[in-house]
């Protein structure tokens, strides 16, 4: 089943600097994830304006129907979160239920879950 990944593209980090940037954080690394993610079958990628995390960017959001669903936080814009992110990504739809044992967490997400929401319930369940 497919995962989401929701990239915020407005994150600014602290050392953000107004007059020797033109891209925010956020909309470097939405274009390293898409690289990465770019061919998959199982995951698609999409970008939002503030995932409302900007204390601590830049963030992303792990998402699929039915699963339990990710925010993660205070990754640097670089190439290694991005594969770190879209490995997770692949992690989360190949799970039946959104939950990747921590075993198999690549190294770049640990330490920076920020959140987890169950799934809505489903009409039969309420
Ligand atoms: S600007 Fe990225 S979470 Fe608000």
């Amino acid at each position: 089943m497919t995962s989401w990944i929701t990239i915020c593209d407005t994150c600014k980090r602290e050392d953000w600097d107004a007059a020797t940037q033109t891209r925010s954080h956020g909309e470097d690394l939405a274009a390293l994830i898409e690289r990465a993610a770019e061919g998959r079958t199982d995951i698609r990628t999409r970008r939002v304006s503030c995932l409302m995390g900007c204390g601590h960017g830049c963030n992303v959001a792990i998402q699929g129907a039915g699963k339990l669903a990710y925010t993660l936080g205070n990754f640097l814009p670089d190439a290694e979160a991005a594969v770190a992110i879209v490995d997770y990504a692949a992690l989360h739809a190949e799970s039946a239920t959104g939950q990747v044992p921590y075993k198999q967490w690549p190294q770049g997400v640990k330490g920076h879950f920020v959140t987890r929401h169950p799934p809505l319930p489903t009409d039969s369940e309420t």
